[in-house]
């Protein structure tokens, strides 16, 4: 049902019971039935596991129609966004709702980059961890520290206090996981340096080697923004919602985030473009792709396509094309001949025309390609995710920024069907 159609209420009856529920409308989508009042009316809860047919808020930061494939951030298409804008203005953009004037740029880049340093006691955290820990189990470590350095800072009531923990996040994220990263290979921890743009500054933090200058190819930079762009919100995604409930208990803004990354984490969200990697590396050859799509179509077999499938998009994921062409301009200009492209190419031709997939509506998703494209910039597979993390930090913050002054706030409380005993009695001993 469109929006015009739509009425503006409608009647559920329960147990000869009429009760009337609003219609909410936003801008943009479908039109939601607004059953608050309902457990009081009728003393029934409603029952939606993965909150498929649930809005868990009202949002005006990012719009996605999964039939057409369309995402809007703040009305502005992905592909405009992508050929045209940078990863900073996206933050700001989403942060704020309006593109910046050059002015406001500039503030908001310099607040950002005067932000990017850690607090020195970090090395000696870094320095706890195992050599080989997983990048993600550190970053979720260090980022649910980080308000233990800005306790002085937390009063949530300030909207000056909030703004300035949600660039501290931008700006320190990328210096965290490089860290992160450089620890784990065992290397000296390398300083932002405050002259280079936001991505180029991560990208030296990741692999400037004290032993010399790091070159680096423009064509790199210009990935990893788009890449950074492409994967900065995504509305009430698994790990924004995360976000949202943790922020709608008055938690600070990094425990927010820190629970955010954990729930990016998972193989069905942000882990999918390691679990990519993996997975065509596994098949090694196109020869073997058609097996993995025999092996992905069998239940029995526990096997799923990564990269393929999307909750919302039921058509196509827009930032899959955008990145699928950018994958071959990667390899291109940097002269890297990948044959896990071959393979992906050739998995994503078998896929799109194998019944199974058209029916269930299974396209690849954005990490199909994102991670022939980390790996051609050198970026080794355990990162991926948390550079997925890395551009997610501009959306969560925008979101748990506007949470802050929602005027409908209040606890994430779901309910649930109980499944268990009924009251029985303590045995007697
Ligand atoms: N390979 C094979 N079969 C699949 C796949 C896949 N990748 N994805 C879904 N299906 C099947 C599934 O078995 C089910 O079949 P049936 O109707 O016969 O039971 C049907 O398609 C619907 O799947 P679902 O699990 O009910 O769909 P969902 O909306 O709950 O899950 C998903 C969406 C993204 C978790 C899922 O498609 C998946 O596991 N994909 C692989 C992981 C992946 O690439 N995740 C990244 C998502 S994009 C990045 C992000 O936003 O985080």
């Amino acid at each position: 049902m469109s929006q015009n159609e739509s009425p503006d209420q409608v009647t559920l009856t329960v147990a000869g019971n009429a009760v009337e529920l609003p219609v909410q409308r936003g801008t943009l989508g479908n039109p939601c039935i607004e059953i608050a009042k309902l457990p009081k009316a009728t003393g029934c809860f409603t029952y939606d596991p993965g909150f498929g047919a649930t809005a868990s808020c009202k949002s005006a930061i990012t719009y996605i129609d999964g039939e057409e494939g369309v995402l809007l951030y703040r009305g502005y298409p992905i592909e405009q966004l992508a050929a045209r804008s940078n990863f900073l203005e996206v933050a700001y953009l989403l942060m704020n709702g309006e593109l910046p004037t050059q002015d406001e740029f500039a503030r908001f880049e310099s607040d950002v980059t005067h932000h990017t340093m850690m607090h020195e006691a970090f090395k000696s955290f870094i320095g706890g961890f195992r050599h080989d820990a997983h990048p993600m189990a550190m970053l979720v470590g260090m980022l649910g520290s980080m308000a233990s350095f800005y306790h002085n800072t937390l009063d949530l009531d300030d909207p000056e206090q909030r703004r300035m923990a949600a660039i501290r996040l931008i700006a320190k994220v990328p210096t965290i996981a490089a860290a992160c990263y450089r620890h784990s290979i065992g290397w000296p921890l390398r300083y932002p340096r405050n002259n280079l743009e936001y991505v180029e500054r991560f990208l030296h933090m990741m692999f400037e080697v004290p032993a010399g200058p790091l070159e680096l190819k423009p064509v790199a930079a210009r990935a990893l923004d788009l890449l950074f762009i492409l994967h900065a919100d995504h509305e009430q995604n698994a790990s924004t919602s995360t976000v949202r409930l943790v922020g709608s208990t008055g938690a600070n803004p990094y425990a927010c985030v820190a629970a955010g990354v954990a729930a990016l984490w998972g193989p069905a969200h942000g882990g999918a473009n390691e679990a990519v990697l993996k997975m065509l590396a596994e098949i090694g050859d196109a020869k073997h792709v058609q097996s993995a799509v025999d092996r992905a179509k069998d239940k029995e077999s526990g096997f799923r396509l990564m990269g393929f499938g999307h909750r919302v998009y039921k058509n196509f994921d827009p930032r899959a094309t955008i990145i699928r062409e950018m994958t071959h301009k990667v390899l291109d200009e940097l002269g890297i001949d990948d044959p896990m492209l071959e393979v992906a190419m050739r998995l994503e031709e078998a896929a799109l025309k194998d019944d199974y997939f058209v029916q269930r509506k299974l396209y690849p998703n954005v990490d199909f390609y994102s991670g022939i494209i980390y790996k051609a910039l050198g970026i080794p597979t355990e990162m991926f995710t948390v550079m997925f993390a890395i551009a997610r930090t501009a959306g969560w913050v925008s979101h748990w920024l506007e949470q802050q002054e929602d005027p409908e706030f209040r606890i994430g409380r779901p309910r649930q069907i109980y499944t268990g005993h009924a009251t029985r009695d303590y045995p007697a001993k």
